[in-house]
């Protein structure tokens, strides 16, 4: 007997794949590249300067000019498509949100702009939500119940969003991404778009959206009123059935797309979703997932390049052929200097 196994009894020998890095790149079987991302930006009325999120080290409110130099560098490593919310003044908004879908609200102007500027070179999608615009910060318009108690009101909501996806396609948008929860919004909204003209225009539902804390730093990011928490429409992180339903009612009501958000805890969800899905389907990496990367990072607990590469490619290993990302130009500029 040898101490060592002679090499004829290991026949399978999985290392023999890692061995150099061009061995390793032979057998990857996942890829980044920077079409793959979108990039969420945000732009604010009624500053003269960008503005740093303390949350989000790196991503700021941008003014409408510093929106086409940043979404310039963007499409300068890579980048096919950005993702705009609105931050209005505290004194436009209102119960209903009405900024949404005034063609001089913050939000419609950025998609103009960009428009005017960019034309068909970067796909300009729009956050199709009222949330940003309304003062109590929910995502739709709120009534009462036949007790009395305080609904958000989805089918109310539902008329807003049409509007609102109406000023968006006016503007210049070439993807509208209703991320309200509403019931039926898909369904409204690409019916509204037709009705007015806007058939190419498409539409990015975000289809599995949890209730989630990683949303924290967002709601810094955007200035938001919220009191409260989104349970009552927002999916429960406890479930997992019935974002396969949410996906199935989104596909039939007319999505192009549907996103799984957020994406890191939820990649289950996502792997699941990527199976059954018969259109592209987009993650959202959300403010949280970025955040606390940045944090530990800061911290000399873990190397950002390193986690930020690592968790896109699971994202995308798991399924997510668009990733929506805070890292996209980062990532993307180790993709192109790799
Ligand atoms: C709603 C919206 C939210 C995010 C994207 N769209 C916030 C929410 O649902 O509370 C969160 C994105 C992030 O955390 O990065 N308009």
């Amino acid at each position: 007997m040898t101490d060592r196994p002679v090499s004829s009894e290991l026949l399978r020998r999985p290392r023999r794949l890692r061995g150099t890095p061009a061995m390793r790149s032979l057998v990857a079987e996942t890829h980044l590249h920077p079409s793959d991302f979108i990039l969420p930006m945000f732009v604010a009325e009624g500053i003269d300067e960008p503005r740093p999120i303390s949350s989000m080290p790196s991503v700021v409110q941008h003014t409408l000019d510093s929106l086409v130099e940043a979404v310039h560098e963007a499409v300068s490593v890579g980048i096919r498509c950005v993702d705009l919310f609105g931050v209005p003044l505290e004194e436009h908004k209102d119960a209903v949100g009405s900024g949404a879908w005034d063609r001089r609200g913050i939000l419609n102007e950025a998609i103009a702009k960009l428009r005017r500027e960019f034309g068909n070179d970067v796909l300009i999608m729009a956050d199709t939500c009222l949330d940003e615009f309304t003062d109590h910060g929910h995502c739709g318009v709120l009534s009462t119940d036949r007790h009395g108690a305080v609904i958000v009101d989805n089918d109310a909501t539902l008329t807003a969003y049409a509007r609102m996806a109406i000023a968006q396609a006016e503007a210049g948008a070439h993807i509208i991404s209703p991320s309200g929860m509403m019931d039926g919004q898909v369904r409204v909204i690409r019916q509204a778009l037709d009705e007015q003209g806007f058939s190419d225009v498409a539409i990015m539902a975000y289809s599995a959206k949890y209730a989630s804390a990683f949303y924290g730093p967002f709601r810094e990011a955007v200035g938001s009123s919220l009191q409260g928490d989104r349970r009552t429409y927002q999916q429960d992180p406890a479930n997992f059935r019935e974002s396969l339903l949410e996906v199935e009612l989104d596909v039939a009501e007319g999505a192009d797309f549907v996103m799984v958000k957020p994406a890191m805890p939820y990649l289950d969800v996502l792997r699941e979703v990527a199976q059954r899905s018969p259109v592209p389907v987009a993650a959202y990496q959300v403010s949280g997932e970025y955040a606390m990367l940045h944090a530990a990072a800061q911290n000399g607990w873990l190397d950002l390049e390193a986690v930020m590469m690592e968790s896109l490619t699971s994202i995308k290993r798991a399924g997510a052929q668009q990733i929506l990302t805070y890292f996209a130009v980062d990532a993307a500029k180790v993709i192109t200097s790799s």
